[in-house]
């Protein structure tokens, strides 16, 4: 059994407690991945330190020096990707040709990210006075926390990690616990590349070290990306402290389904959409809302199709879709699915624990559709991270669209339709961070702002240049050269 450690100020170490935790296959329970350490707040100390002390030295790396850490760093995963996919699907159990993704989103977000070593852009602007001259530069903030999921268990932290090192911070990590291998692989990656010891370090563990991350004083930038009650309390942490959040939580995603729209390529988009992942992406399209025109025609197709998917161990090049990522999330599906059949809605497709043959040893379930959901159930508006997805029924556009925004949450959403009018009002009126026309509520590229609006975030993004806007700050300077003193907006 290999026992992995703590990377802290260059070292690979054991945390002081001296305990650690199992990380199991979620396809087959019987498989230990490997122990990790079960950090302590004192760990965390240790490596917020590590990342003060570095700051003093990284900060003053210039920008196009860091990027090319970054490039060699994405090279060397593009080298590893199909071990790192690999080892990835056996943490957490998603099919391989999407962990492959994963490791692909980490390559994209952090060549990216190089690129803005080499931009970072500010602004030049004139000045009111003679003589005087005015510019924007972006600093960076020093250290920050970083607390990620374990459903994009290496893209997230890439999403993180890469912007606020191009920036000029330092980083303290905490990857999910069901999740520490990929965030070992890509750190150590960061390590082999020659990142300075300190610049990035890695604390597993549970939520206690969390805590300690979100309230250290010398953490400037608190990265979070979970659920909206973890979210609340990071938030809740931090303020006493005047760090910069950034959080990214849960989702309630809606795919509308117009009565002109190719049926085959909405449920194509809603078979991936929703069961992609296993459903437990934060942008998974839990939410179906369907004309009435096409509303049976669509169930009948989305149903077969739900049903034909193959579920299974996501190293099998014929599985379409994994375990859930652990018990417990297995039993949040599960309890859903009673909720749903109490609160009335129709079970059409799905509903049941798999727990034989293949899938003995896991955390299956089938892929689940409830029907004649009403948008006031709670399997309408509550997240439920797995295969579950709920049906609704509309009459016009204008009611599929207060349908779609009637949840708390506001990440992501799409339209199928083939009237460009439709599609635009659409894309309009939608409260979300992010939307689709023709497509699923997944699939962001790293180029772009991902996050949300409403209980989903707290108004940042990610990924993108709006990254850059969570790890630096301006600072507007002022370079007066008429050797006089001139008063803005009084002297002319
Ligand atoms: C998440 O669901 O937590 O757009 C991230 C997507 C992926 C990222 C999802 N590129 O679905």
């Amino acid at each position: 059994m290999r026992t992995y450690n703590n990377y802290v100020a260059g070292a690979w170490t054991p945390s002081v407690s001296g305990r650690t935790f199992e990380n199991r296959n979620p396809a087959n329970n019987d498989e230990v991945i490997g122990l990790f350490q079960d950090s302590t707040a004192a760990d965390v100390e240790a490596a917020v330190n590590a990342a003060a002390q570095a700051y003093a030295t990284w900060r003053l790396v210039p920008a196009p020096k860091r990027a090319e850490l970054l490039l060699a760093a994405a090279a060397r995963l593009v080298e590893q990707k199909e071990t790192f996919a690999r080892d990835m699907t056996r943490e957490m159990g998603k099919v391989l040709e999407e962990t492959r993704g994963d490791v692909q989103e980490a390559i994209d977000m952090t060549q990216f990210m190089a690129g803005e070593g080499r931009r970072q852009y500010g602004q030049t602007v004139p000045s009111e006075l003679r003589d005087k001259f005015a510019m924007s530069v972006r600093q960076p903030l020093g250290v920050c926390s970083m607390i990620t999921p374990w459903n994009f268990p290496m893209a997230i932290p890439s999403w993180k990690i890469a912007p606020a090192l191009v920036c000029g911070n330092t980083v303290v990590f905490k990857p999910a616990t069901l999740t520490p291998l990929s965030a070992v692989n890509f750190v150590k990656v960061l390590e082999e590349v020659g990142v300075p010891a300190g610049v990035v370090n890695l604390v597993t563990g549970g939520p206690d070290i969390g805590t300690r991350m979100t309230t250290h004083d010398e953490v400037k930038v608190v990265s979070f990306t979970g659920s909206t009650a973890v979210g609340r309390l990071v938030n809740q942490n931090a303020a006493t402290g005047f760090k910069k959040v950034h959080l990214e939580m849960g989702g309630k995603n809606v795919i509308i389904i117009m009565d002109d729209a190719q049926l085959e390529l909405a449920v194509d988009g809603c078979l991936w959409g929703g069961f992609g992942t296993t459903g437990q992406r934060c942008t998974a399209a839990s939410r179906v809302v369907v004309h009435e025109k096409v509303h049976d025609a669509f169930l009948d197709e989305f149903a077969a199709r739900a049903k034909a998917l193959r579920v299974g161990n996501g190293l099998e090049p014929t599985t379409q879709m994994g375990p859930s990522v652990s018990e417990s999330q297995l039993q949040t599906v599960m309890k859903y699915v009673e909720i749903g059949k109490a609160e009335g809605a129709r079970l059409v497709t799905g509903g049941r624990r798999l727990d034989s043959g293949a899938c003995a040893r896991g955390w299956f379930h089938e892929p689940t559709i409830f029907a004649d959901v009403t948008p006031s159930m709670r399997i309408a508006r509550e997240e439920i991270f797995g295969p579950v997805v709920s049906v609704m029924r509309c009459s016009s556009l204008d009611q599929a669209i207060a349908i779609g925004n009637e949840v708390a949450y506001g990440l992501s959403a799409s339209i199928y339709t083939r009237d460009i009018n439709k599609a635009f009002q659409a894309m309009r009126d939608l409260y979300t961070g992010i939307f689709y026309v023709n497509a699923p509520t997944i699939g962001a590229e790293v180029h772009l702002p991902f996050g949300g609006t409403k209980a989903t975030g707290n108004g940042h993004r990610e990924a993108g240049t709006a990254a850059l806007d969570v790890f630096s700050e301006w600072k507007s300077i002022y370079v007066d050269f008429s050797g006089k003193l001139q008063r803005a907006q009084i002297d002319t």
